[in-house]
């Protein structure tokens, strides 16, 4: 893959190709960040399951199909997925600066507080580099809005972060506009990214925006404060979580009983582009012009291939709606 660079903010960003290894991986620049990352991303929250060596096959399985970009974060095993990051990369040939490695902090479960203040946002990214047993990070992210936070004390620490060289670009998970406004009024470098919760059938990312002002359904409830269009004016790259999940971690879609309509739906398309159910479920998340990226949260490699076949189908307009429909949504 072509490193992972300074980018501008030109209208290259967004421009899908066909990578240098020859996968048909959709590629993006982001706008103020890095030039050519994937748009699926490789989510190891469930890595902790995996040995060193089954981790090192699936990072090496994503970096095959074209995946350059790596999610992370202190909660994820309390700290072992990092871990178990740490080890298997030496294992799979992969050159560090070949890959794009992003890593969140701020959830503190184990003190029952979320924290976005400076020394310990500053304290996180040590621990964070030494458990990935790296001396940068390319992204980090605040993971969930921590009730107290000071953004000028965010600012410092961010800056202290950047000129020390331990992170080169800075976003969010979880946060919403009024927030993010707080935060840019502070912050020098520019946020790139907020990672949000997103799937074709936990979608209210989504469905604010259609059913405004509908008495007849509860998808009209502003759950978000218009996150979505938020993100797209400031150019702040949304990354979907839990892109296969029902409900908050209510289990895979696919094949569920319980979605009969949807299933069919995906089967339909899934037929007509010879890829998996999978594949289109994510196809759905990467036609939206808002170029966002999915982040796979798998840890089976037949999976994760199916997964990035996604990047191989570009849905038009009227399937992206009769999947939507198929979710149980309607036309107001
Ligand atoms: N910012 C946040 O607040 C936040 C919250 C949650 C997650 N995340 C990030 O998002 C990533 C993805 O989350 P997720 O793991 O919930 O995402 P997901 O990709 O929607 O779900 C993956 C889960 O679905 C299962 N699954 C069942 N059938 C599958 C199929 N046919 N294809 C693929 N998976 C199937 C997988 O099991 P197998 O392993 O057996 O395939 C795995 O347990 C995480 O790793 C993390 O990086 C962020």
């Amino acid at each position: 893959m072509a490193s992972c660079g300074q980018g501008t903010a030109s209208q290259d960003q967004g421009t899908d190709e066909v990578n240098k290894r020859g996968k048909a991986m959709k590629m993006t620049n982001i706008v103020n960040g890095p030039d050519n990352v994937s748009r699926i991303i490789m989510g190891c929250m469930r890595m902790p399951a995996l040995s060193v060596d089954e981790a090192a096959g699936m990072i090496k399985t994503a970096h095959e199909l074209g995946i350059n970009f790596f999610d992370h974060a202190t909660c994820y095993g309390d700290g072992e997925a990092e871990k178990r990051f740490g080890d298997a990369l030496p294992l799979t040939g992969i050159r560090r600066e070949d890959i794009f490695i992003q890593s969140k902090c701020g959830l503190h479960f184990d003190r029952q507080e979320f924290d976005w203040s400076r020394d310990d946002i500053l304290m996180c990214v040590d621990e964070i580099l030494e458990r990935l047993q790296m001396d940068y990070l390319d992204a980090l992210l605040l993971h969930r809005p921590d009730l107290l936070f000071d953004p000028e004390e965010v600012a410092e620490a961010f800056d202290k972060l950047h000129t020390s060289g331990k992170v080169r670009y800075f976003g969010v998970s979880n946060t919403t506009p009024g927030q993010l406004e707080l935060l840019r009024k502070y912050v020098k470098q520019p946020i790139l990214f907020n990672q949000l919760q997103l799937s074709i059938e936990q979608s209210q990312l989504i469905d604010g925006g259609l059913y405004l002002n509908n008495m007849t359904t509860d998808m009209s409830i502003n759950r978000d404060y218009g996150v979505l269009d938020y993100c797209r004016l400031h150019d702040i790259t949304i990354q979907a979580w839990s892109p296969l999940q029902f409900g908050m971690f209510g289990g895979c879609f696919i094949d569920h009983p319980d979605f009969p309509e949807l299933n069919a739906a995906l089967q339909k398309l899934a037929d007509k582009y010879g890829v998996s159910k999978t594949a289109i479920a994510i196809a759905w998340i990467l036609k939206h012009p808002a170029r966002m990226q999915a982040i796979a949260g798998t840890m089976n490699p037949d999976h994760l291939r199916e997964f990035c076949d996604a990047s191989k189908v570009d849905l038009t307009h009227n399937e992206w709606y009769e999947l939507y429909l198929a979710s149980g949504k309607f036309l107001p």
